[in-house]
């Protein structure tokens, strides 16, 4: 028998202390989260995907009267960016969300399991790391790869 540790690390930083471009992702997921379709739980997320061209796919909620059936904003935006651009990588995506009084949540938005393994096998299937940028009204999470959020995921 042995264990081993499985470990990840994470940057917590600022808004003030991203780059220009990581400024405007965020901005694009704190913007488009107003689009979301939330009327039951009323939490707004949005997503924005950066693309190696550079493109910009954003994704927000999307909520069904039969619960479980509605999507995650990282899950529409990561199925959109693989329908509309699939040749191009998927390098990053900033994650933000709002309560229902329309405040920013205090704790970053961290992605569900599910959102975690779509994220994980994105990053497997273009060969790239993944910049995840989880977004709390003062402080900013960056995961530097989708892998950190979500080790041993499944692979076929
Ligand atoms: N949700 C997301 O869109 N992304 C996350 O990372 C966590 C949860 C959505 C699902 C549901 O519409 C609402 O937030 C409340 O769980």
């Amino acid at each position: 028998m042995r264990q081993q540790e499985l470990s990840a690390k994470i940057t917590i930083c600022g808004y003030d202390e991203l780059s220009e471009e990581e400024k405007m992702l965020v901005d694009t997921a704190r913007e488009i989260l107003r689009n979301a379709y939330a009327p039951y739980s009323h939490f707004r997320v949005g997503a924005a995907v950066r693309l190696a061209d550079g493109r910009i796919v954003t994704g927000t909620n999307q909520e069904n009267a039969s619960y479980p059936i509605g999507l995650c904003a990282e899950r529409v935006a990561l199925f959109s960016a693989g329908t509309s651009a699939p040749e191009q990588a998927v390098t990053a995506i900033a994650l933000a969300a709002e309560t229902a009084d329309g405040t920013q949540v205090v704790a970053p938005l961290t992605p569900c399991g599910a959102c975690r393994q779509v994220l994980c096998e994105t990053e497997a299937r273009y060969g790239n790391r993944l910049r995840v940028l989880m977004c709390g009204r003062d402080e900013i999470y960056i995961a530097e790869s989708a892998r950190d959020l979500l080790p041993l995921s499944f692979s076929l």
